[in-house]
């Protein structure tokens, strides 16, 4: 049975640590627009055999912003509706944490993640990760990312940014994440949306040490261009 359920504990088996050797990752999906990217990371994260688990925390209004660009309203089987999968026929490897559940796992250091992506990042979610606010469970989970110095990919999303957005950008830079602008590239040519989703999902992937096979890189020749 798939395991996306709301709520969380520390004995909760589907939060149980993986193999050491596959990535543990949070995704967290917070109130910005361009929720289609985060519909794409998970269904990559889904198909990627390296990483063995992903705890993924969705904030009220990113549940809100998913329903406007997606149509996915509500919580009930959203990870399975995120990722186009049946009911039950998803891996089980994407567990969906409550965002206010501060007791989860990964509010604690001693959980063993390898990063955390925030896509997409609101200037909100911003300002609390760079105020060390910690009142939910991705600002909290942010932190503790900080503090144990892992990986934090803040993928924002707001134009144009005012000088309290540019001031908690130079904030979480300064205590170690990376800023990744949630914003899509031109020159390897997207035909669609998704192309460029996919093209960015791949960018932030291959920036967390998982690049992905068939990723566009700049002056290397895809396999159908390799000249003769
Ligand atoms: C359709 C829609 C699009 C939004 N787009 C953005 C955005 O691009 N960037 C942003 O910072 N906030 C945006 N917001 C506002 C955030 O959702 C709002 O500030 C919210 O409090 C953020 O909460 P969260 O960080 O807990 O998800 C948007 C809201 C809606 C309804």
């Amino acid at each position: 049975m798939a395991r996306s359920m709301t709520s969380s504990s520390a004995s909760d088996p589907s939060t149980r640590p993986t193999d050491p050797a596959r990535t543990t990752l949070t995704l967290a999906i917070t109130g910005a627009s361009g929720s289609i990217f985060a519909v794409e990371m998970l269904r990559t994260l889904e198909s990627d055999q390296r990483v063995g688990r992903v705890l993924l925390v969705v904030s009220p209004s990113a549940l809100r912003v998913l329903a406007e660009e997606t149509g996915a309203s509500g919580r009930n089987s959203l990870v399975e509706r995120l990722l186009g999968s049946e009911p039950g026929h998803a891996s089980g490897k994407i567990t969906l944490l409550a965002h206010e559940d501060i007791g989860a796992p990964i509010a604690s250091g001693s959980y063993p993640v390898d990063a955390m992506v925030v896509l997409p990042c609101s200037m909100g979610t911003l300002a609390g990760i760079a105020h060390g606010m910690a009142g939910n469970l991705i600002e909290r989970a942010a932190d503790v990312c900080l503090k144990e110095r892992r990986r934090l990919v803040l993928c924002v999303r707001e134009t144009p940014f005012n000088l309290i957005h540019l001031r908690n950008m130079v904030a979480v830079t300064e205590a170690g994440a990376t800023v990744f602008p949630l914003i899509p590239t031109f020159y390897n040519h997207p035909q669609s949306v998704d192309d460029m989703a996919r093209n960015y999902v791949h960018r932030v992937l291959q920036h967390i040490g998982l690049p992905q096979p068939g990723a566009f890189a700049w002056g290397v020749p895809r396999a159908a261009e390799e000249p003769l």
